[in-house]
């Protein structure tokens, strides 16, 4: 029965093929796949694919009682807040992240607070020596915490090491891609090796009721590499993500069985480990450059709590036959619609220009009420006209040009007020469900239209670089502003 067969396995997606080709139909990812042995690599064990009579189980009911606590927080509030509110029993929970960023800092020291707590905590190492894990909880001021280490990357030696003494509460595996099993015959690292080393622990978690966190690698593009099938599998997957340069980490839930998947936890990456920022707005505002046309600060909301964060654009004369949009931080295509909006319903012409818009910190923004701080940064940075510096932007805005209300405008509004904002520009159906007591002056746009002529009226194109002319384009702007007003003119 247990004939070889030999298959091609896409090593990005887990797309099997018989034959090799260069491309994977599955993934369209180019030279992905490679010849892998998958004899047992079907999602069951010997054991169950025979044909014995199935075993009998009881049926329980929903209402029944559960004796444990089901969840375990990790003492790191910003952790907890991402799994929505800790360690899941039996759960698997994937963290992937680029290499350096910070993902097995994290893990020893959530493991080590946990250890410390009292509750069994184990991290295997299957990428680095005792020795260097020992090296890094050194630095962190955690080596006396209790935590049990091992560099192994056996998965049978490490289930049968682990079924002994009291279970574990909390078992890092760091990384996936190290394991392997000798259940399948590919070599360690390989989809099918990690899917089924990913089965192996998955399986020993929700039968021993272990909260194990899996350490996944990513690609270039940022997939989990190699195991997306493993993403499928577990119960949540987070991802830490941050930019090198800079301190910040975030880490994001992508998918959560157990809680939600917009809340995001922001990290500091210091000397001495991570620092946990439970005001990020803080930190994402903390070196703006105040008073230079086209920034816009946001007021966001992720998950729960707000969060201010700047907008950067940058709309330059180009040389090019189809200018660049480029943006990092947020949605093309949101840009491109906005962009659409300006040049459709305002009159302003960006066909010569090239746009780049960027989100300060690292972060990236999903919500739709960013649309009217892109707009207003854009708009700033053609007409050279540095926005108020004490002034959040929020809205969505339509295809009409029409600038609509969104969620929490409370919220926003405190935590512009808490910053030391002094006013809002905002939806205008905005103004009654807010009330104004964040105490902050609240200017309310119907349309992008008016937005833009607000802006345009307070600089020139030409107002930074001779003073003369300013005054003159000041005078006269008119609410359908047209594509000649907004040029940028040398000289
Ligand atoms: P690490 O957790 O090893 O990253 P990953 O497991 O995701 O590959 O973190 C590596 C980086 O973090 C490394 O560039 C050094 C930096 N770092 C600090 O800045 N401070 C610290 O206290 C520690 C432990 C690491
Ligand atoms: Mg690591």
């Amino acid at each position: 029965m247990a004939k070889s067969t030999l298959s091609f396995v896409c090593q990005n997606c887990g797309a099997a093929y018989n034959r090799w080709q260069g491309k994977c139909e599955s993934c369209g990812e180019w030279n992905t796949l490679a010849e892998e042995d998958t004899t047992g690599a079907t999602s069951m064990p010997v054991s169950i694919r025979s044909k014995r009579r199935g075993r009998l189980f009881t049926l329980e009911s929903l209402t029944g009682k559960s004796n444990d606590a089901p969840r375990l927080p990790s003492g790191m509030a910003e952790l907890d807040r991402v799994t929505g509110g800790g360690f899941v029993r039996g759960s698997v929970l994937l963290v992937g992240g680029d290499p350096g960023i910070g993902k097995s800092t994290l893990l020893t020291q959530a493991t080590s607070l946990m250890a410390r707590a009292g509750h069994r905590a184990v991290y295997i190492s299957g990428e680095e020596a005792v020795a260097q894990v020992r090296l890094r909880a050194e630095r962190l001021g955690l080596a006396d915490a209790p935590v049990q280490l091992a560099a192994e990357t056996s998965v049978e030696d490490i289930v049968s090491t682990l079924s002994e003494g009291p279970v574990p509460r909390l078992i890092v595996i760091d990384s996936i891609q190290t394991m392997w099993t000798d259940t399948v015959e590919s070599a360690p690292g390989t989809v099918t090796q990690v899917r089924a080393s990913a089965q192996a622990l998955i399986r020993f978690a929700k039968k021993s009721g272990a909260a194990i966190i899996l350490v996944g690698h990513v690609t270039k593009d940022g997939q989990i590499a190699g195991p997306r099938v493993v993403e499928h599998m577990v119960d949540a997957v987070l991802s830490f993500e941050g930019e090198g340069s800079q301190q910040f980490r975030i880490l994001r839930a992508i998918k959560n069985r157990f809680g939600p998947t917009d809340e995001i936890g922001v990290f500091e990456m210091t000397g001495l480990g991570l620092r946990e920022v439970s005001n990020p707005s803080e930190l994402f505002l903390s070196d703006r450059d105040l008073g230079s046309p086209g920034t816009a600060v946001f007021a966001g909301i992720e998950g729960t709590r707000p969060v201010l964060v700047e907008l950067q654009a940058l709309v330059a004369p180009t040389t090019l036959g189809t200018p660049r949009r480029a943006v990092v931080g947020w949605d093309p295509s949101r840009l491109s619609m906005v962009l659409a909006v300006l040049e459709a319903h305002c009159g302003v012409k960006l066909s010569g220009y090239d746009v780049y818009l960027n989100v300060a910190g690292g972060l990236r923004i999903q919500e739709p009420a960013a649309d009217l701080a892109a707009a207003a940064a854009l708009v700033s940075s053609l007409v050279n006209a540095p926005l108020p510096t004490d002034a959040v932007y929020f809205g969505e805005i339509s295809l009409s040009g029409a600038v609509r209300p969104v969620a929490q405008t409370s919220a926003r509004l405190k935590e512009a007020a808490k910053l030391g904002f002094g006013r809002a520009v905002l939806p205008e159906s905005a103004r009654g469900d807010s009330g104004g007591d964040a105490g902050l002056v609240l200017n309310t746009v119907g349309g992008l239209t008016s937005l833009v002529a607000d802006i345009a009226a307070r600089g020139s194109p030409r107002n930074r670089d001779s003073n003369k002319e300013a005054h003159r384009d000041n005078a006269t702007v008119e609410k359908n502003a047209t594509p000649a007003r907004f040029r940028r003119q040398e000289g």
